[in-house]
């Protein structure tokens, strides 16, 4: 099983300036909680503990002041800084000494999964031995994202292109991955591609190569959501805002899949609700004890 994941959580932020010029994205709201909190409940609901949050310099004090060490979610979180967004891969060459030449999963700290059968998917994916698993999502617009072209009765990945001009497939490879212990080897020899940064697309195609290149769909009745532009962070927001109400469940409560999973009980969701004080989403908190 992997017991290792990464949330990369840096970035510029280009495209939601000036909402990110003092605030890194992740931190902002996506509705009612940080955007950090939906990746990292994908670590959790694919039962991992040990986490290791990458940021940009000079960021750290922001994070640990929200995420400190992860105790009261029976995590073990740690930080580390990157210098510069140096592309996707950087975060196993960061990352070294934390995956010590174990399996591990990397999630990008904007992305939003949602849906039914998500919990078994991940399972599925945390049981990797060797090579690299990809998820994959259907998207209208397959000409902005890295795609992977799939033979559609044994699944297996024939091709991946990054922002095909003529269409391929509109599989779009989410911001998702697990990887064996050989991504730090093959991050390291990456070289820059033309816009100057390590990219996932090369990474992933080393394990393509060697044919152990594996993947999974998130179906019809899943959402994979984007947050990087404003216009797509705010119908994320929008999206999740429409869901809980109509629920009355919380999307990324990390409380209450710590509590799921066994790892916390009534004394740890106390310390969470004395940390965020009296507001909605420590009444959630309480009535999850009641
Ligand atoms: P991007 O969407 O590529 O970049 P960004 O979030 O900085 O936004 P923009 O393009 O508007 O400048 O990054 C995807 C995710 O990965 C995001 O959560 C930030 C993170 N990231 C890093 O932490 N380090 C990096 O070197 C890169 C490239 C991205």
């Amino acid at each position: 099983m992997i017991k290792k994941g990464i949330i990369l959580a840096g970035g510029m932020g280009t495209r939601m300036s000036p909402l990110t010029k003092a605030v890194n994205k992740q931190l902002l709201p996506i509705y009612d909680k940080p955007l950090i909190y939906y990746p990292l409940s994908i670590l959790m609901l694919a039962k991992i503990k040990d986490i290791l949050i990458i940021v940009n310099k000079g960021q750290l004090n922001q994070y640990k002041k929200l995420l400190p060490s992860g105790k009261n979610l029976g995590l073990k979180i740690t930080y580390k800084e990157q210098e510069k967004p140096r592309g996707l891969p950087d975060a196993f060459i960061i990352g070294e000494k934390f995956i010590n030449k174990s399996n591990v999963a990397m999630i990008l700290g904007d992305n939003f999964f949602y849906g039914q059968n998500l919990s078994k998917l991940l399972s599925e994916c945390a049981k990797l031995k060797n090579g690299s698993k990809v998820i994959l999502h259907s998207v209208q617009n397959p000409e902005s994202f890295g795609v992977a072209k799939i033979n559609p009765k044994t699944k297996k990945i024939l091709k991946i292109i990054e922002k095909p001009k003529k269409f391929v497939s509109n599989y779009a490879i989410t911001g998702l991955y697990f990887f064996d212990k050989k991504v730090v080897e093959y991050a390291k020899k990456l070289k820059p591609s033309k816009r100057g940064e390590l990219e996932i697309i090369d990474l992933i195609n080393k394990y393509k190569k060697r044919n152990k290149l594996y993947s999974e769909f998130i179906g019809r009745g899943g959402a994979w959501l984007d947050t990087g532009s404003i216009s797509d962070y705010y119908k994320t927001s929008a999206f999740v805002q429409a869901i809980e109400n109509r629920q009355g469940l919380k999307i990324a409560c990390i409380e209450e899949i710590a509590l799921l999973n066994g790892w916390i009980g009534k004394k740890e969701i106390l310390g969470q609700i004395g940390f965020y004080g009296n507001c909605e989403y420590s009444s959630y908190l309480k009535k999850l004890i009641k």
